[in-house]
Parts: structure tokens; sequence; C-alpha cells
């Protein structure tokens, strides 16, 4: 049976979900599970776009080894070189040119004509190839572009030295049959196609990314691109995990695997989703909390009698339902320690130390810590990334009552100002905690969303905020999480302060180009 090719941009078209910006460590940390999950290749981001993407692919390149390490360039030499320099310390560095072949894209966003396109894309390469062992040419636009000139691009940019072509459904538009035969033309009209991989890469405007994905599949791609829980740009990517898990359930029908570890899926999807603060819906394919739950009672009935009545994925093939050890207040630190590392962390003695400081304070709260718990303790200290300035919440007294007004007073720590304290009212307890800090904070910060959950189950459970922020007009995530909603609620806050402080500073030190 042939192996498809497993190509994640969750760290580069995933990062560009309006409002989702990763720090560096919490890439990284990201990266480390992707390989762990089996990728075949990451794609890392796009080093030309900011000096933070640029550190954060160098990192990515230099720490993994198993998948290959790719970063995205316009089909431009400056592009190309930063790239190299981002990614020449990889195991495995190769490079993914883009240049768009649509009418409409090449008309109005390149002011190109076909000829030119054609012969950029072929400099391009050439000059990629110089540099790099593999060279990926990605035609944007492709199921929107003209089928006989699109061969004529594969076919040259093949020549020039591109081991695989990938053609994108970029905004969403085309039908399974449509994209299908895309592939099948490329195969029946390009004479080199068996010298390159031939990828997929769909977007979910239709909600048809991973229907187009397994057409593509059937029609002779190799290679399929995508987000773990469908992150990205718009609607998102095809969701990897359902491609993945789609070819191994209806093996007979696709005739095709991947080598996912298809049980580490449940815990990438998890750690994506707290880094990135995009919720998976309880109903999402795969790795929604609803995705096992019977809740009929002829279900439930037909599950007791014969499980496979009602459940064609067991939870336990994507690593859902696995051990969840129990600690308490008598757990010592080498119980402690063992269980962090099961859990794939791999923490410094000083991270250790930290880790175990929270986990003590929480068993003074909490009867029993959970592997939720104790997950979510080890990736804050994991992931946690002191911007150059930083805000940091020293006190918080709330009050309210039946004859008061929700009043937060705050002490917080200031980059510039050393320690500033006030109060203010709000219609509820977080609005007067956010009025405060809006008061505190010198940058123009406005709330536009926020959500809560909690971390496991039980009335003790961990509290986990997610704030989305409007920082002096450019979107930021926030994510804070403590045992009490307030608290947790107040950290999202400056947390999402603090990453726009610190992309600020990232893009001082080298404009975008
Ligand atoms: O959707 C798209 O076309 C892309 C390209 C850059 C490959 O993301
Ligand atoms: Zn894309």
């Amino acid at each position: 049976m042939a192996q498809i090719k497993f190509f994640d941009t969750t760290l580069r078209d995933g990062e560009q979900t309006p409002g989702v910006n990763l720090n560096k460590l919490e890439k990284l940390e990201i990266a480390r599970q992707l390989e762990r999950l089996g990728m075949d290749v990451m794609e890392a981001g796009f080093p030309a776009s900011s000096e933070g993407d640029f550190l954060a692919v160098q990192e990515i390149a230099r720490s993994v080894k198993t998948t290959a390490v790719t970063a995205l360039a316009r089909a431009k030499k400056s592009d190309i070189d930063t790239a190299w320099e981002a990614l020449k310390d990889a195991e495995q560095p190769r490079v993914h040119v883009f240049l768009a072949t649509s009418p409409i894209h090449m008309e109005y966003k390149l002011k190109k004509k076909p000829e030119e396109v054609l012969r950029t894309a072929v400099e391009m390469v050439s000059y990629a190839k110089e540099r790099f062992p593999i060279v990926q040419f990605s035609a944007e636009d492709a199921s929107r572009s003209e089928l006989s000139f699109l061969a004529q691009v594969v076919e040259a940019v093949i020549d020039a030295g591109a081991t695989v072509v990938n053609l994108p459904d970029t905004v969403g538009y085309a039908t399974p049959a449509e994209y299908g035969k895309m592939f099948a033309y490329m195969k029946e009209h390009v004479p080199n196609i068996e010298k390159a991989d031939l990828s997929a890469h769909c977007h979910d405007d239709l909600g048809m990314a991973v229907a187009n994905s397994i057409a593509a599949i059937e029609n002779g791609a190799t290679q399929i691109e995508g987000t773990v829980n469908g992150i990205g740009e718009r609607a998102g990517n095809a969701a990897l995990e359902e491609v993945a898990v789609a070819l191994h359930i209806r093996k007979d029908a696709y005739e095709h695997t991947s080598r996912l570890v298809l049980h580490e899926i449940k815990r990438t999807s998890s750690l994506i989703s707290k880094l990135t603060g995009m919720t998976v819906p309880g109903n999402k394919a795969i790795v929604g909390d609803h995705a096992f739950a019977h809740e009929s009672g002829i279900h439930q009935d037909g599950m007791l009698k014969h499980a496979e009545t009602y459940e064609i994925i067991t939870p336990a093939l994507v690593g859902m339902n696995a051990t969840n050890l129990v600690l308490g207040k008598h757990s010592g630190r080498h119980a402690f320690n063992t269980r962090i590392s099961e859990l794939g962390f791999a923490l410094s003695d000083a991270q250790l130390q930290e880790a175990f400081d929270r986990f003590k304070r929480l068993t003074d709260k909490k009867k029993e810590v959970t592997d939720d718990d104790l997950f979510t303790i080890a990736l804050d200290v994991q992931t946690k990334h002191d911007p150059v300035r930083t805000y940091e919440v020293k006190a918080l007294q709330v009050t309210m009552g039946p004859q008061n007004l929700p009043t937060a007073t705050i002490a917080l720590q200031t980059p510039d100002d050393g320690i500033k304290e006030t109060a203010r009212t709000g219609h509820g307890t977080v609005e007067a905690i956010y009025n405060t800090l809006e008061a505190l904070i010198a940058e123009r910060v406005t709330l536009t969303d926020y959500r809560i959950h909690s971390v496991g189950k039980g009335e003790d459970a961990l509290a986990e905020v997610h704030v989305q922020l409007q920082v002096d007009g450019e979107p930021f995530t926030g994510r804070g999480t403590a045992n009490d909603v307030l608290k947790a609620s107040s950290h999202a806050y400056v947390n999402g302060v603090n990453r726009a402080l610190r992309a600020a500073t990232l893009k001082k030190t080298q404009p975008i180009t």
C-alpha cells in the first residue's frame, strides 16, 4: 500500500489565522509535537515576513531531526536567500517557493503576463536549487488556472529542479471532482511528472478541503498539505488528522496509508488548541470532545451490545482517554517528574522546579491533580517567554456583593514606570479587572473576544481563559490559567499585551520585507 507524505503548515498557514500569534517557544513546542506525530514535512514559517518568523524557523530547523523542515518564500531571490539563512542548519532543509498561475492573480495581483510568470517560476526554482537539495514549487490558485498553462509551468519547474509540485486550491473554490481532474490532467499531460511528488493544498471555504485532498490522492497526489485542527487563513486548511484517519479507517477504499502515529493526534490537537487559542468544537471529527460520545439511548444500547454498531473509530486509536493518572498532595517529586516526562515534556531543572511548585500550590486547592492539569502547568512553564519589556500583575483584589459595584484594584508591574496601582468598577468582576488593566497599560487595548473553559472536570478544575485583543490596532491572543477564574482572566489579558510588546520589539529590529 503506497504511503502518502504529510506536510503540515500549522506554523505557517495555520499561524495566518486572524489573531493567532505564537511566540518562539510555543512554535518550538508545536514543532516537537509534529515530529512526534510522525509528520513527513513541516512548514515552520515565512522567514522573510518578519524577524520573529526568521528566528522561529531557525530554531525549529536546528531542533527537529526526523521531520523535514521547510519555509515559505515568494518567487524572489531575497526571500529564497532569507529562507536559506534560516534553514541551512536543518537536517533535511527544503524550500517552498510559490507564484500564482491563475488569470485573475496574474493580471490583478502580480500584473505579469503568463510568459513572465513562467520565466520567473523557472528562474527562481533554479536559483533555489543552487542552495536547497529539495525545492517545492507551488502554483498559487492552481485550481482556477488554465489547465494547459498550468501543465506548462509544472513541466518547466520540474525541469528546473523542483521535486515537489503543489497545486493549491487557494480560495477553497474547487469541487472534489474538479480538483481530482486537475491532478489526473497533470499525470496525463506533463511528460516529466514522475520526477516529482504532486502535492495537494486545500482551503475549506466551501467545507470541502478534506474531500478535495482525498480526491487528489485518488488522482495521483503523493503529498497532502494541511494543518492540525484545520486552522488557517479564512475558513482554514484541510484538517490533516481527518485525512490521516480517513485513509486508515477506509484503507479498503483509498488503498493508501501514512506514517503518522495516530495515537499522538489528540495530544497534538490539544496542544495546538491551547497555544493558538483556537478552540476545537465539541462535534469536530476525530478530535472534538464529543466525537466519541454516544448520547441517544438506542445508540448506547447498541454500543453495549456490540461497539461496532455505532463506533467506526476507537478513541484509543487517536490517543483519547489515554491513562489519566491522578497525583495529589502526597505525591513526591519523583512521581511528578516521571509523569511530566511521560506526558512528553523535557523540562530543564529550573523549569521542573517551577512546575513542581505550581503543582504543590494546586494540591492545596485541588484534591486530585489530573494529567490535564499537569499538561497545562508544564506547557505554561515550557512556553513562558519573557519579552524584553513586560507587564505583570503583582496584586489583584476584587470586591462585589449585592450592595457593591464590582470593583477591581490592581498593582501592575509596568515595563517603563515601575509598579502602578489603581481601581476601576465594571458591570461584572471580569469587566472591572479589564477596565483597571486598561487604565494601567500604556498601549491602547480593546477586548474583542473572551472564552473560558475548565481544564478537566470538577468544581476545583483549573480555569483556562483565552482572549482576543486589539493592541494598538493589531490583533493578539492571550492565554491564562489559574485555579481562580478572575486570576486566569487577568493573566490572559496581560499575556496578550506582552505578546504585542514582543512582536513590536521584533518588528523594530527588522522591518517586514
Ligand atoms: O493557499 C495557498 O495557495 C498557499 C500557498 C502559499 C501554497 O498557502
Ligand atoms: Zn494556503
